[in-house]
């Protein structure tokens, strides 16, 4: 018998895995990527990878954490005892750690924004105007990182609060009142005026412009929003219950995460291109269309305007808090039980950690600016570091370890709760584990490094 944290009720399964999965990989990251990449083609493209790359991988990573029911390098080193199996879990856990070192600075700024909402100063400003607010914050050297340093308590107090107080409560509330909301902006952004060119460009694919670029971008992506290969998912699912069907819960977190993109872009697009802001923005794409659609549409009625923005803001920062809870979760963990640390001692580690790394990582887009490595500030070092190489290159290892070192009886107990669901797509999984997911990856790594002339 073990004593671990266990989820309590199948519908906190599903709305702490999709809270880790929905945040601002989908609000802010997919839209801007999406943009960076030329729109319809990267979507279809990320489509794709969600499908053959994601589920089989969602599915592994669910199978490997509840059959350990442990921290995702414990995972490893208990399934495969005494093999290098356990730096894929390690790795995971290093991936972790600098995602939410950057993540939570992003998470801060909408904290700044809920303050700008609240108190009128997004009111009356236009597109320029947003622009210039938007660059003057983040440039500042003490505010965002006064927000990251509040954000990362928050996380903190959650994750000291445990797994079904703390993850699966706040999560029950927030998924469902942040869906409500982004349809309400979608439909608002899509009545904008020339929205239809913003719709254009999301559902009008043009392969021409498809490279190596946009295909390693599609597939950052789909790691990154899906919250996939670096064991966060794998964490979760150790605590699980044994009769919660893994199946039926990958293809409901993986539909909840792809539908938020999706109305994002929704919002963003139609939205951007209403009031000529570039698709292509960058970072500041959300920061920046946003206030302008609560402006736009709303412009005569500027109660109203406040107030759907600050409920906005409210919930992408809360939508942001069950991501960032996720990532600390797995680095929490992972100290707890590797190295005997009470929660709370792992947990003050981690925060501090982060904070270290995340005020470093704030400052290079301001003050720090002309300190480049590869041409790359040091949050765009950690961007794409993890969600290009760090993230993809764990979901390889996790296909190969599930698909071929993992016993195949384990995979079967674990797909079909030892017997008792019938899962139709077993051996589908095995096909996209063992062949689609370690070639697919391998080909866009490859292609990535101009193998292919
Ligand atoms: N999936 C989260 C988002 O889309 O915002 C970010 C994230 C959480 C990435 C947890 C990775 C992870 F393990």
């Amino acid at each position: 018998m073990n004593n671990r944290a266990n989820f309590g009720s199948k519908l906190g399964v599903i709305l702490a895995s999709a809270g880790s999965a929905v945040g601002l990989g989908n609000i802010w990251r997919f839209p801007f990527e999406t943009g960076n990449h030329g729109g319809a083609a990267f979507i279809l493209i990320y489509l794709c990878c969600v499908l053959v790359l994601g589920l089989p991988i969602m599915m592994a990573e669910f199978m490997i954490g509840r059959r350990s029911r442990a921290n995702t390098a414990g995972a490893y080193r208990l399934l495969s005892k005494g093999t290098p199996w356990k730096w894929v879990g390690r790795l995971g856990v290093l991936s972790g750690f600098l995602i939410l070192s950057y993540y939570c600075i992003v998470a801060g700024w909408t904290l700044e924004y809920i303050v700008q909402a609240a108190t009128g100063s997004l009111a009356g400003q236009d597109a320029e105007g947003f622009i210039h607010t938007f660059n003057t914050f983040v440039s500042n050297p003490w505010r965002p990182v006064l927000w990251l340093f509040v954000f990362m308590l928050l996380t903190h107090f959650v994750i000291v609060k445990g797994v079904e107080k703390g993850i699966e409560r706040s999560s029950k509330i927030l998924m469902p009142l942040l869906f409500i909301l982004l349809l309400v902006l979608a439909g608002c952004s899509i009545s904008l005026p020339n929205a239809s060119e913003g719709l254009r460009f999301l559902l009008q694919p043009d392969f021409s412009k498809v490279d190596s670029q946009v295909l390693l971008g599609a597939m950052g992506q789909a790691f990154f929003s899906l919250s996939l290969g670096m064991g966060c998912l794998c964490t979760y699912a150790s605590y699980f219950r044994n009769d919660t069907n893994l199946p039926r819960t990958a293809f409901n977190v993986a539909m909840i995460d792809t539908i938020v993109a999706i109305l994002a872009g929704l919002i963003i697009f139609p939205a951007a291109f209403s009031v000529g802001i570039q698709p292509d923005k960058g970072p500041s794409l959300l920061f920046i269309t946003l206030p302008n659609v609560f402006q736009q549409a709303f412009g005569s009625m500027p109660l109203l305007a406040t107030l759907l923005s600050l409920l906005f803001y409210i919930l992408l920062a809360l939508a942001a808090l069950t991501s960032t809870i996720s990532l600390h979760e797995v680095v929490t963990a992972y100290l707890h039980e590797e190295f005997q640390l009470s929660r709370t001692k792992a947990a003050r580690l981690v925060t501090s950690g982060c904070i270290t790394l995340g005020i470093l990582c704030s400052l290079s887009l301001g003050i720090g600016k002309e300190y480049t490595l590869f041409g790359l500030t040091l949050f765009d070092l950690f961007d794409t570091t993890t969600a290009k190489i760090m993230l993809p290159l764990g979901g390889l290892f996790i296909a190969l370890f599930a698909g071929w070192y993992l016993d195949k009886q384990i995979v079967w107990e674990e797909a079909s709760n030892h017997g008792t669901l019938k899962v139709h797509t077993y051996r589908l999984l095995l096909f996209a584990l063992r062949y689609v997911a370690p070639v697919c990856i391998t080909l866009i790594f490859l292609d990535q490094l101009e193998v292919f002339g």
